[in-house]
């Protein structure tokens, strides 16, 4: 089977050459044809391109020539598609770009160029169409594969084959051109009936992203998902990840039943030897071969959305089944698609292409794009709009740019885990956030002596007794809090990594400020409580008196007053305004399932 894109401008005359390859061999019914012309409308089954002129969607067509089986996923040519290029081109084996000879090779010929190079499609076809228009001359096909050539010898291409061909008359594209002997090499449709496929999926990494627990009856429970790479069979050892949780394979079903392995692209059910925690986004893979994880990943990133990239806000990254919260932290460069020089940006525009640096709000469990397109492959996705803006192939994890070079690393003489071991309790920063007066404080106040008598050790850190001390030279603008949020995230850290269990308590208004202090804790170990106390009830509480002096006028960018509270989206646990005793138990609760506590000591 020859999974191909077709690619070029909008004038290139590519529906008309897939038309005519579908024509010429009979493949549909002729009377649908009223005249040549006519081929195009063969290839826009879903679209309306005839009313647009351009091609507006991914167009999947499924035939079968001789010993051959092809999906073609015919993309669209127009500049502002290239979204759908990629979602053709990520799978694709080889891919066909349309030239017009009249014009010969375009930006848009370079940047699809780049773009199959920078997805990993493994064969090109250079098709020079409209090569009656220009008298069939050699010297201008000629000139066309130099100029081409100038270009794609510097990408990562293994194999490029260039075709003259006239989709509107036929040559070279079922039948040898009767008008162009000077070229001797295989019409397209023999170069695609023929051409050598290497396997495309990775056989050897094991990876099943897990879409949903099926429970069909009490006995019964199995996690279903695809194989995205590799093999699994019956009796092998795995890891669920996150989680990092192992077990062995039970059982594998598949639409025909029980089966003994799955390889990729497969769907199965994976039936486990012990009951695991798993949901959509949990990865299965085998213990012995476990995929790189990090926090902040080199990404090549094709931004496809109108609105240009931003830095430092919050995109969904979805990646194999999973969706986290990401940022763009850092963009690295911008290529120039038709010099491949790396220009220094701030930012990615439609259809640009570049290297940034992401910031994710879990650890992502990944291979590179180059090993495993699978898991090497990510989109981001404006929450906002609910839009995709952009694919991305990821290079690898990038390190951590508060990491100064000339610092060496500092390496504990007593690990947190050492620690963790000794005391019988695990390391965690419970964040509490809300509003004045919502009770952040007294609630982890409340809970720490809880925990001091069971001899848990913790550490505190508050809003209020920072700003006093360490931070006392900020005020409340945005950048202050950031500032201030900064600092307590650092003690945070510092006292985590001592085996604390760590109370901290800061309003800590804005999303983007809370996400960087999760990044700076150990995936699984950060716990965000939102102490959702409506305003209305702080400000009736008034402890401090500060909210009428608020609303006097007295205090400026007082929170819920006269500056904003982002309300977490996700925290790990949601407390509304109840009696107290109630929230110091489902904190309990949380620990004990985060298995912060040992179960005994919970209770
Ligand atoms: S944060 O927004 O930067 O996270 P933080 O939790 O450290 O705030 O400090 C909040 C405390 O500072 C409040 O509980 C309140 O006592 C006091 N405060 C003084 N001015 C303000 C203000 N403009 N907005 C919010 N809190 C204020």
């Amino acid at each position: 089977m020859l999974r191909f894109v077709t690619a070029g401008s909008v004038d290139d005359g590519k529906s008309t050459l897939i038309g005519r390859l579908l024509h010429d061999k009979e493949l549909i019914p002729t009377d649908h044809l009223k005249n040549l012309e006519d081929l195009s409308y063969l290839t826009d089954g879903l679209r309306d391109e005839r009313e647009q002129k351009i091609t507006i969607d991914v167009a999947y067509r499924y035939f079968e020539i001789g010993e051959r089986k092809f999906i073609l996923a015919d993309t669209p040519g127009h500049e502002q598609y290239t979204r759908n290029m990629l979602t053709g081109a990520s799978t694709a084996d080889l891919a066909v770009l349309l030239v017009d000879a009249r014009k010969g090779v375009t930006t848009q010929t370079r940047r699809h160029t780049l773009l199959c190079s920078l997805l990993g499609v493994p064969q090109i076809v250079l098709a020079v169409n409209k090569m009656d228009a220009v008298d069939f001359q050699q010297s201008v096909f000629q000139l066309i594969e130099r100029q081409f050539f100038a270009y794609a010898d510097r990408l990562k291409i293994p194999s490029i084959v260039s075709i003259p061909v006239s989709a509107l008359q036929g040559d070279n594209v079922v039948h040898k051109s009767a008008q162009m002997a000077w070229y001797e090499g295989p019409t397209l449709l023999h170069h695609l009936q023929h051409v050598h496929l290497g396997a495309l999926a990775n056989p050897v990494d094991f990876r099943l992203a897990v879409q949903c627990v099926v429970r069909p009856h009490q006995d019964f429970r199995g996690l279903a998902g695809r194989v995205l790479s590799g093999r699994v069979r019956v009796g092998d050892a795995v890891t669920l990840l996150p989680s990092g949780a192992t077990s062995q394979v039970q059982a594998l079903h598949g639409p025909d039943g029980p089966q003994q392995q799955a390889g990729p692209g497969e769907s199965v059910i994976l039936r486990l030897q012990d009951e695991r925690e798993a949901g959509r986004g949990t990865m299965v893979v085998r213990t012995a071969n476990q995929p790189e994880r990090a926090t902040r990943l080199d990404v090549n990133l094709c931004w496809t959305d109108a609105r240009p990239l931003q830095q430092n806000v919050p995109y969904w990254l979805l990646h194999t089944s999973r969706k986290i919260r990401c940022q763009v932290e850092h963009v690295h460069y911008q290529l120039d698609v038709d010099t491949l020089h790396r220009q220094p940006a701030e930012t990615l525009e439609l259809n640009q292409i570049g290297r940034v640096r992401l910031l994710c709000s879990e650890a992502v469990f990944f291979d590179p794009y180059d090993r495993n397109r699978e898991t090497g492959s990510l989109a981001l996705v404006d929450p906002n709009s609910n839009q995709t803006v952009a694919a991305g192939m990821i290079r690898g994890a990038a390190p951590d740019p508060a990491n100064d070079p000339r610092v060496y690393p500092y390496q504990a003489a007593i690990s947190r885990v050492d620690r963790e071991m000794r005391q019988g309790h695990a390391a965690c920063v419970l964040w509490f956030t809300g509003l004045s007066g919502s009770g952040k404080s007294t609630l982890a106040q409340e809970l720490e002596k809880l925990l001091f008598l069971q001899n848990c050790r913790t550490f505190s850190l508050d809003g209020d007794n920072l700003r006093h001390g360490l931070n006392s030279d900020l005020p409340f603008s945005a950048a202050a809090r950031k500032e201030n949020v900064r600092r307590a995230a650092e003690l945070a850290r510092l006292a985590f990594e001592h085996g604390n269990i760590v109370l901290a308590s800061f309003i800590s208004p804005f999303a983007e400020d809370r996400e960087l202090a999760r990044q700076k804790i150990e995936p699984g170990r950060f716990l965000e409580i939102f102490v959702d106390t409506p305003l209305e009830v702080c400000q009736a509480r008034d402890v401090k008196g500060l909210y009428a002096r608020a609303l006097r006028g007295e205090i400026a960018e007082f929170t819920g007053i006269s500056s904003p509270y982002e309300r977490p989206l996700q925290p790990e646990l949601h407390l509304p305004n109840q009696p107290l005793v109630r929230s110091l138990q489902q904190l309990l609760d949380l620990l004990k399932e985060r298995q912060i506590l040992p179960p005994s000591n919970a209770g």
